[in-house]
């Protein structure tokens, strides 16, 4: 049998692991077309989440028309106008038919066919010729807008912090103007570097302000992933027993990509019942070995300070960093050099702030224990 975890994209099917609570609250929020900021640190399964949810209600034919817009990699309103476009073809897969009802709508713009070589789907993306640039977003809204005027849509822009570094005037504005108008659309607004999303839906300075309603996307409980993983094992006739997939989803934290990836080695290796010690220390210290170039470049764009400080999270289990004791054994002479370090490993998205401070990343952690002998 295939191995049935990834790691490497978004999952779904049976490689998706519950999330029935977030799945049920996003169908709300997707038939009753009200808006979703959907965030959350990187890889715990946003896009996944918004991939199932696509998929359950193809798989429930609920009269719904679906359509995912990666955004990742767009640099400007014009790369933001032609991924939308050629994510036409979601909402209508027969040619003809897309053109038809595209053109319909479209006054000045032309379009160009283009064929993904890859998969074969043909899709349609915008001529940009002698036209002002506003006009594009302006006939793509009303393509969208006509569209919801026979179906319910849901429309989904995935790492949409993107929008953010466009340079061209006013265009959250505008596309705010359009949104705010299509009442028969969900748009859920998906990102991961946290504080770039939340600032653009929470600042009053922003266009972005109050259009979309906050769904922080957490990690995945314990209690959801034994039953899971169990299941997916007994494929290979595996019996694993609940104590040690705890034992496994502690180690990573609960992190969604770090278990898939672990348990990806861990179906690869040949045991019938159960797995050694050795066995999870070999396969966790691969992948931290993997990671090892890409830390070992992070660790170098640090200051001495940053590095101290990192060091002092883990001596203390990120609590009381500014006591005198802790700050000497680190020889860090002051606090506020911690409090200025601590500001930008947070900027950096390094730590987070929990309570406690912690390393987000937690094969970093485990690589900054090994390389500082913690
Ligand atoms: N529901 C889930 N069940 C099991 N594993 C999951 C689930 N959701 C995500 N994962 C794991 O996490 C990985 C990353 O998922 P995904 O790409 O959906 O996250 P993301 O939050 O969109 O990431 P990014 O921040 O890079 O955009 C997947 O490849 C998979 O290994
Ligand atoms: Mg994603």
């Amino acid at each position: 049998m295939q191995n049935p975890f990834a790691y490497s994209n978004y999952v779904t099917g049976e490689s998706f692991c519950n999330r029935e609570k977030e799945l049920s609250e996003l169908l709300k929020y997707i038939k009753g077309s009200q808006n979703v900021l959907l965030y959350s640190h990187r890889r715990y399964g946003k896009s996944s989440l918004i991939h199932q949810a696509i998929r359950n209600i193809k798989g429930k034919k609920l009269n719904i028309d679906t359509m995912h817009v990666e955004l990742y990699g767009t640099i400007s309103e014009k790369d933001f106008i032609t991924k939308t476009f050629q994510s036409l073809n979601q909402l209508e897969s027969n040619l003809n038919k897309l053109l038809k009802s595209v053109s319909t709508a479209l006054k000045n713009v032309k379009l160009n066919l283009s064929l993904d070589p890859a998969t074969g789907a043909t899709s349609v993306s915008p001529s940009f010729e002698a036209v002002n640039e506003k006009i594009f977003l302006e006939e793509l809204m009303n393509i969208l807008s006509k569209y919801s005027q026979k179906r319910k849509l849901v429309i989904a822009f995935d790492e949409f912090q993107e929008v953010a570094n466009y340079s061209e005037e006013g265009f959250e504005k505008r596309l705010r103007s359009f949104i705010q108008q299509h009442s028969n659309i969900c748009y859920i607004f998906s990102g991961s570097r946290q504080h770039l999303i939340t600032e653009m839906f929470n600042s009053t300075k922003r266009a972005f302000y109050k259009l979309a309603d906050s769904f922080p996307l957490d990690k995945i409980e314990t209690k959801h992933y034994i039953p899971w993983v169990q299941n997916l094992f007994r494929k290979k006739n595996v019996h694993l027993d609940a104590e040690s997939i705890e034992k496994i989803v502690a180690r990573f934290e609960n992190h969604p990509m770090y278990i898939q990836n672990f348990l990806f080695h861990l179906w690869e290796e040949p045991v019938k019942k159960g797995f050694s010690p050795e066995t999870i220390k070999k396969i966790e210290y691969s992948i931290i070995e993997k990671r090892s170039p890409e830390h070992t470049v992070l660790w170098e764009t640090l200051s001495i300070n940053q590095k101290k400080t990192l060091k002092l999270i883990l001596l203390n289990d990120g609590s009381n960093l500014f006591n005198a004791d802790a700050l000497k054994s680190v020889n860090l002479k002051t606090g506020s050099l911690v409090s200025k370090a601590l500001s930008s490993l947070i900027k950096k998205e390094i730590i987070v702030k929990n309570g406690n401070y912690n390393i987000q990343d937690i094969i970093f952690k485990k690589w900054l224990k090994k390389t500082l002998s913690i």
